[in-house]
């Protein structure tokens, strides 16, 4: 394992890692899920036609990929450019990406011999480009780099439904049916998600963002019983690292106090509830990130100029000028948003002063 790499001196008073603290700053940090990827030109360009675990699995491309984004938009933080089914790939589960669809899986998980294709990620060995990429970017971005892991309960969906699901009911059957079974499955998914953000953060990542992104399916009681110990353990196992941890999902506006109780620093939130709402449930002290809707970035950028203004203008409005706020999407950039679109949006967060 090469040294911890800690943040280096430049990045220490960036706006991005002082909202994550509620620290003071000057102007709220803005990045954009999703932002490394599909809507970019420049990304098709260098992207290639084969499986997008062949790009991750090429450091310099994938450093190039992390940084073109905040090349173009000026955003205040680098997202790494992998995926979150890379490490029960690197192990040998069997699961691939497919183009325009996501994860696909071509045996499912469905019974306790299956745990066996589940082996502990040593990240050091297999998943090294992750790393190296890391490394990369952090020597060349003038912004902090945000490592990332899916969370237990996001990736188990992946693994056991095997395509996109809107049910997710192989997931719930197992998680209701088989409660051991479920349990063994979400500690070995817990293992890997803290092997692979320990790694990266060794490797200079200066914060890390588990996504949970279809928590929303799950009431808040089988939230609270099947998936909120497991991501509470990946939280705790990253705390003494001291980078700041955000969590998010989409869809989560009934068990947002739930996933804060997790414990990460940072909460993120999707369109579907109003900041200014989240945090009076949430507690006035809450670091958020989001949460302008991306579906009404859509559209030629002079059409909806206006509205998309509008809109980050309310974002920013029910802020209030708190600190902790990282102002984001509630979800990922869509592919066919205009890239001049989220310019403006860049633009106009960074004009808007913060009195903090
Ligand atoms: O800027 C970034 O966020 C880049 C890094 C990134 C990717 N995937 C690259 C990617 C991140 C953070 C992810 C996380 C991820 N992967 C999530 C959580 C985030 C979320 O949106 O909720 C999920 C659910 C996945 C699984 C996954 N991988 C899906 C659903 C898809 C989309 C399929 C498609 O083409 O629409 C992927 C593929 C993928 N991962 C792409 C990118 C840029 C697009 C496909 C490609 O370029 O080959």
């Amino acid at each position: 394992m090469t040294g911890h790499r800690p943040t280096p001196d430049r990045l220490r008073d960036s706006t991005f890692l002082a909202a994550c603290r509620a620290e003071p700053h000057d102007r709220t940090p803005v990045w954009f899920m999703r932002q490394a990827g599909r809507s970019l030109p420049e990304y098709r360009a260098i992207r290639g036609s084969g499986s997008i675990l062949e790009v991750i699995a090429d450091p310099k491309l994938s450093a190039e990929i992390t940084l073109q984004p905040v090349r173009r938009y000026g955003v205040d933080a680098a997202i790494l450019y992998s995926d979150i089914v890379v490490p029960a790939h690197a192990v040998g589960f069997g699961v691939d990406v497919k183009p325009g669809i996501g994860p696909f899986v071509e045996s499912p998980f469905e019974r306790a011999a299956d745990l066996q294709r589940l082996r502990p990620l040593e990240p050091d060995i297999d998943t090294p480009y992750v790393l190296e990429t890391v490394r990369r970017v952090v020597e060349e971005a003038d912004v902090p780099v945000i490592g990332f892991a899916g969370a237990p309960f996001t990736v188990a969906s992946y693994l056991i439904e095997g395509a996109p699901s809107r049910t997710y009911g192989r997931t719930k059957a197992l998680m209701l049916g088989d409660t051991g079974l479920w349990h063994d499955l979400m500690d070995r998914l817990a293992d890997m998600a803290i092997s692979s953000l320990c790694s990266q953060i060794a490797a200079g990542a200066s914060a890390v963002q588990l996504f949970d992104s279809w928590a929303g399916t799950l009431s808040p009681p089988t939230y609270e019983k099947y998936v909120l110990p497991h991501s509470r353990r990946v939280f705790e196992s990253l705390a003494e690292t001291r980078v700041p941890r955000i969590h998010f999902g989409v869809g989560t506006s009934e068990i947002l106090g739930l996933m804060t109780a997790a414990g990460a620093d940072v909460i993120g939130i999707d369109w579907r509830i109003p900041l200014d709402e989240a945090r009076r449930r949430l507690g006035p002290e809450t670091v958020l990130q989001g949460n302008l809707d991306p579906a009404i970035c859509l559209g030629p950028a002079d059409k909806i100029e206006a509205v998309v203004a509008a809109e980050v203008a309310d974002v920013l409005a029910r802020n209030d000028g708190h600190p902790g706020h990282v102002f984001n999407l509630g979800h990922g950039v869509l592919p066919e948003i205009d890239p001049v679109v989220l310019e403006r949006v860049v633009e106009q967060v960074h004009a808007h002063p913060l009195d903090s």
